[in-house]
C-alpha cells in the first residue's frame, strides 16, 4: 500500500483530488501515507481522525490530507476551506461520502476492500485519469 502510495504521488499535479474510500481499517490512511511520503520524504503521517484537516507542504503544491469520518454535514467543508483546496492543491480525502454532492467531478476514487490478509483496490475516474495512471 506504501509503495502504490509512492507510485501515485509520481503524478499528482495541483488541482487533484483522491477520494479514499473503504470500511474502517481497510487501509486508506496508509495509502495516504505512502503519497504523502512519495511527495514529502519519510515524515511521520498521523491519521487526521481527529484535527479532520493535515497539511503538508509538498514540493509543487500544498497537499492537504483529509479524514471526513467526524464531519458533521456536508456544508462544514466550506469552513474547513477544503471546498478551495480541492482546485488550489492536491486532496486526499477519507469517507469523502460526509461531504455529499460537494465532491469534485473531477475526483479520481480510490476504493479499498478487505480481500483474506491483503486488500484489493478498485480506481475509477475519468479518461483522463486511466491515461495518466498508465504511467504509474
Ligand atoms: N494492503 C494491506 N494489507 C494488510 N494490512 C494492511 C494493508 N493496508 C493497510 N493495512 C493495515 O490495516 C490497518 C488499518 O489501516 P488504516 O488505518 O490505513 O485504515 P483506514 O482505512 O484509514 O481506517 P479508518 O477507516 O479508521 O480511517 C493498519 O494496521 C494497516 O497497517
Ligand atoms: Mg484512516
Amino acid at each position: 500500500m506504501l509503495e502504490f502510495g509512492a507510485a501515485l504521488a509520481s503524478v499528482l499535479a495541483k488541482g487533484d483530488v483522491l477520494a479514499l474510500t473503504g470500511d474502517l481499517g481497510a487501509g486508506k490512511t496508509t495509502l495516504a501515507r505512502g503519497i504523502i511520503q512519495g511527495l514529502c520524504g519519510d515524515i511521520e503521517v498521523p491519521s487526521p481522525t481527529y484535527t479532520i484537516v493535515q497539511n503538508y507542504d509538498a514540493p509543487k503544491f500544498e497537499l492537504w490530507h483529509c479524514d471526513l469520518y467526524r464531519l458533521e454535514k456536508p456544508d462544514d467543508i466550506f469552513e474547513l476551506g477544503l471546498f478551495e483546496a480541492m482546485e488550489e492543491c492536491v486532496c486526499l480525502i477519507e469517507w469523502p461520502d460526509r461531504m455529499g454532492e460537494h465532491l469534485i467531478r473531477t475526483a479520481l476514487t480510490i476504493d479499498i476492500q478487505f480481500q483474506g490478509d491483503g486488500r484489493d483496490v478498485t480506481l475509477s475516474g475519468s479518461d483522463s485519469w486511466i491515461e495518466r495512471l498508465a504511467h504509474v
